[in-house]
């Protein structure tokens, strides 16, 4: 399987915005003998077959494979990896990019991450485990501030809290069902820093930044994601190779001496503080809005790339991407992160790529006269290369203003503080 074949039949796993810019980028390439997208979405179709299937069934997902001669899956969400879809595949024989059930508990698991950390001497917040709300009580209630509440399990970005007074972490331990963990704050600017690995060779992607809170200047609840731009400009790569060498070359080895070697895309969210980066948390995926601006810098071939980095020939492979920046902006439905409204008219998006930007969908469907409508949080992710962070977004926002569409709200600032 070492070689990439000159035809590959693809599946990609997931319907959002990092999606869509995932089959753009494997469809570009000659490489690229089909490409279905489960489930996709209307933008997708653009660029993929969609299909209806339940991601998340190991079974399903083998049987769809079989069926339609795949020979290569790229996993997007994290969910159908922590379901073990990758281990299915690649008991099957299947190429897959992905981490097992085991690797992932690295996103699936906050504890897990947190113990192994402690384990090997891995920089991160000082931290305390406990198994349910009413057993973490007494300790934030009393914990310095502000105390940062987690729930130890997956949550959609949504599942953390910082707190400002022992009340709020109270309130926000109210709502956490399961295991919590709670931890020191920890100070500085956060930064993302992507690599992909095939379990051996280790391949260290561009760095971004992404826009968590709602609105402007930060404000508001965490979201899955508001914005972001490539490369991030303080996790300089001094700081960067700090990172490798204190926290994801570790990582990688401490999941290898364990059996459980990691394979696919991994996501440090750092923060870069006095005393140097320290790990807030890993995603065993591409991050989302942040796979959009980076892939939108590729400029290898996705399907050899992809390829070496499920069959481990990934020292074969160097990626190459452009000087360029990337800046991503999402629009979300109003209501979002709430209660967004679905099935607002979108029209625009022809003139606004007529501007050298992609418009990638993060929600989007149908209408049954067949135009396009909102049909999730986040629905679209405008993405613009420039020189610099500071040209990227100008023409991203200029991009902005030629979509018509009145159900949605966006961050005027994503790359301002770049
Ligand atoms: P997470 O889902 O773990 O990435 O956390 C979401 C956001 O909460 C992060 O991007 C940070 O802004 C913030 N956060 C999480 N843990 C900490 C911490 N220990 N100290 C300060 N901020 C944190
Ligand atoms: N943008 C953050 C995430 O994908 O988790």
């Amino acid at each position: 399987m070492s070689v990439c074949p000159d035809s590959v039949a693809i599946l990609v796993l997931g319907g959002g915005g990092r999606e869509h810019a995932l089959c753009w980028r494997l469809r570009q390439s000659p490489r690229c003998a089909r490409i279905v997208c489960a489930p996709g979405n209307a933008g997708i179709a653009d660029v993929a077959e969609c299909a209806a299937l339940d991601i998340t069934n190991r079974q399903a997902v083998v049987d769809f494979v079989a069926r339609e001669g795949i020979a290569l899956v790229v996993v997007g969400p994290e969910a159908p990896l922590v379901a073990g879809v990758a281990d299915a595949l690649r008991n099957a024989g299947v190429a897959v990019v992905g981490p097992s059930a085991a690797a992932a508990e690295l996103e699936a698991s906050k504890g897990f991450t947190k113990d192994l950390c402690a384990e090997y001497d891995i920089p991160t917040a000082r931290f305390r485990r406990f198994a349910s709300a009413a057993d973490a009580h007494h300790y934030v209630a009393v914990h310095p501030l502000p105390v940062v509440v987690k729930a130890d399990g997956l949550a959609g970005g949504k599942g953390v809290t910082v707190a400002e007074s022992n009340e709020e972490g109270l309130a926000a331990l109210a709502e956490i069902h399961g295991p919590v963990v709670v931890e020191q704050c920890l100070e500085g600017p956060e930064a993302s820093l992507f690599i992909l690995t095939d379990g051996q060779t280790v391949r260290v992607l561009p760095s971004a930044q992404d826009h968590k809170r709602l609105r402007d200047g930060d404000q508001g609840p965490n979201t899955g994601g508001m914005g972001a731009f490539s490369p991030s400009l303080q996790l300089t790569p001094a700081l960067q190779q700090q990172a490798m060498d204190e926290i994801v070359l570790p990582t990688l080895a401490a999941m290898q001496a364990r059996g459980t070697p990691f394979q696919g895309f991994l996501y440090a969210g750092l923060m870069l503080t006095a005393d140097g980066p320290m790990l807030i948390e890993y995603n065993v995926r591409l991050g989302d809005p942040e796979a959009q601006a980076l892939l939108m810098r590729l400029e290898s071939d996705a399907v050899e790339l992809m390829w070496a980095a499920a069959t481990g020939t990934l020292a074969s492979v160097d990626p190459v991407f452009s000087q360029d920046a990337a800046v991503t902006i999402v629009m979300a439905a109003s209501g979002y992160p709430w209660k967004p409204v679905a099935g607002t008219v979108i029209e625009g998006i022809g003139a606004a790529e007529a501007l050298g930007v992609r418009v990638f969908h993060a929600g989007t469907g149908r209408s049954d006269d067949g135009r396009l409508v909102a049909a999730g949080g986040r629905v679209l992710a405008v993405t613009a290369l420039g020189h610099d962070i500071s040209e990227a977004r100008a023409l991203a926002y200029a991009a902005i203003r030629k979509i018509k569409w009145h159900g949605g709200h966006f961050r005027r600032d994503i790359g301002k503080t770049a």
